[in-house]
């Protein structure tokens, strides 16, 4: 496995394998890997000869309260486990070098970044598309594929890459699960035992209102959010809700009543960590 940590080097080596007629996949981290991050590297080897993982927690992703500081980091577990999984090369860039001190130009999508998550950090899509119009820039990749799990990110990324013409298949994941539901996230690491338990809300929440559509035949969105917030306050006294909202999955429009394409998303804060997840309803 070859580890890059050049902006230059990065392109000339994905220049040879261009070159070379090799197709390239793209899986881009902030590091920290779990199962979910290596669900993608092996989706991504399926449709391509080399695998690029790039590590590189974005500063201009964060808003100004939250976690980049404190954001984990394992570089040396990372390495290992993306060997395993079958990566071919990494590519860990210097923060100074993605963001010299003359840097002055952001990708924005306007539209589907105002809602959802976008609505709650104005400024966390523009990070997300800048880094990623970067790393595709350096790594030109054939196929790039992001997990499901932020849902947002993937339609925002999607809608980037037709705007600007980039070559580029998107490809979507499915969220990787613990045993219990919670879906797989850097951030669980900052539970103790006690609230990891607890975090099992946001999927429990999300499976009661799948439950009240297929079998219930309930599809008011209005009385579906009511029962989860019942089933989230009752796990996790303390959670604060960000958001629960159902949504039409292509175009992110609020729906009134759940029909066929709904995804349901939620963010949550508990214990001071907030966490994202959803569910297709249908
Ligand atoms: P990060 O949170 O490290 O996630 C990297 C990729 O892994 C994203 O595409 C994310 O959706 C996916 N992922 C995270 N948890 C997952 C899970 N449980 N199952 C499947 N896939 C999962 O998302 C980012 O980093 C950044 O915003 C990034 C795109 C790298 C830009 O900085």
């Amino acid at each position: 496995m070859i580890v890059v940590r050049s902006i230059k080097k990065m392109q000339a080596l994905s220049r040879k394998l261009a070159s070379e007629g090799k197709k390239i996949g793209l899986v881009p981290t902030m590091g920290f890997l779990h199962e979910g991050h290596l669900s993608l590297i092996k989706r991504a080897a399926k449709h391509s000869d080399a695998v690029i993982t790039t590590i590189f927690v974005n500063p201009t992703q964060f808003g100004p309260n939250e976690d980049l500081n404190k954001y984990p980091r394992d570089e040396k577990g990372d390495l290992r486990k993306i060997k395993q999984a079958g990566g071919d090369i990494v590519f860990i860039p210097k923060a100074t070098d993605i963001y010299p001190g003359d840097f002055q130009t952001y990708v924005a999508v306007e539209g589907i970044t105002k809602t959802l998550e976008g609505a709650h950090r104005p400024t966390h899509f523009r990070g997300v598309t800048t880094i990623v119009a970067k790393l595709f820039n350096t790594t030109r990749p054939d196929v790039a594929v992001f997990g499901l799990k932020d849902y947002q990110q993937a339609m925002v990324l999607k809608q980037m890459a037709r705007d600007l013409d980039y070559p580029i298949k998107i490809i979507v994941a499915p969220t990787v699960r613990e045993k219990d539901g919670l879906a797989m996230s850097s951030r669980n690491k900052y539970f103790n035992p006690e609230q990891r338990k607890q975090a099992v809300c946001l999927y429990k929440a999300l499976q009661r209102a799948r439950t009240l559509v297929k079998n219930h035949r309930m599809t008011k969105t209005t009385v579906l959010s009511r029962a989860m917030g019942q089933i989230i306050r009752t796990i996790c006294r303390t959670a604060e809700i960000d958001y629960i909202a159902f949504t039409d999955f292509e175009s992110l429009r609020p729906v009134k009543k759940v029909k066929k394409n709904c995804i349901c998303s939620l963010a949550i804060r508990l214990f001071g960590v907030r966490l994202i997840d959803n569910m297709k309803m249908m």
